[in-house]
């Protein structure tokens, strides 16, 4: 299984955008976390397509864009031109999920399904095949810099066991109070794709990936041990 660090652009200092996301690329990351924020489906606006244009001109990283919004079909078309990688929806604000996941495979990117703490996993049942990753929310979405809500443990070995019951090879993303306390439980409950916000873009940068990088790779191999 492929394992990626996916620092959360919510939490950087947005004068210094440039420069910080260039940091924790240097700092050997792969994916990038964008979080699309509509006052609507949650309460405050963060960013929307231009940021992601102007980062996609400046880094190769892969964009995993997260759309927190009401009925964001209309959205997708231009998060993909603007260079996207991943677009994740939220299943609880798509009337028609299936084909929205349909049109995002179409514009050419990965199709995630993300849902909030309260929504139970068996919202995907029927959808799962169509997904190339779920987004299990570890907080209620909206602001960075919350408390892990423990109760979603349970649900990413829930989703994990789900997956491997179909042998599906499912990117599972978790999004919220992930730090070098609570990173242990969702390794350990099957998640491979971690977000990290105010746990990155604090005070040392390279520092903060170094050693959350470095806790994915134990955790890796002593995986890989156990096989
Ligand atoms: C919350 C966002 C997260 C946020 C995570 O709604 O989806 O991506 O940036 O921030 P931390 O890691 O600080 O909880
Ligand atoms: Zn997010």
């Amino acid at each position: 299984m492929e394992y990626q660090l996916c620092p959360s652009i919510l939490a950087a200092d947005f004068w210094r955008l440039g420069e910080e996301v260039a940091q924790v690329e240097q700092a050997g990351v792969k994916w990038l976390h964008i979080d699309i924020m509509d006052g609507c489906f949650v309460p405050t606006i963060s960013m929307g397509v231009p940021v992601v244009a102007s980062l996609r001109k400046r880094t190769s990283l892969f964009f995993d864009v997260h759309i927190m919004a009401q009925e964001p079909t209309h959205l997708i078309k231009e998060f993909a031109q603007a260079g996207a990688d991943m677009i994740t929806v939220h299943a609880e604000a798509c009337t028609h999920l299936d084909r929205t996941l349909g049109m995002i495979h179409e514009l050419g990117c990965k199709a995630g399904i993300a849902i909030n703490p309260a929504t139970p996993v068996s919202v995907l049942e029927n959808v799962i095949e169509l997904a190339d990753m779920v987004l299990i929310m570890t907080v209620n979405p909206g602001f960075g810099g919350q408390k892990y809500i423990s109760y979603c443990t349970e649900k990413i070995r829930r989703l994990r066991e789900m997956a491997e019951s179909r042998e599906k090879d499912l990117y599972i993303e978790v999004d919220g109070g992930i730090n070098r306390e609570t990173i242990y439980q969702v390794l350990e409950a099957g998640a491979n794709v971690i977000v990290a916000g105010s746990a990155v873009f604090g005070k040392d940068i390279p520092e903060n990936v170094r050693a959350l990088k470095g806790i994915i790779e134990e955790y890796e191999h002593s995986a890989d041990l156990r096989r």
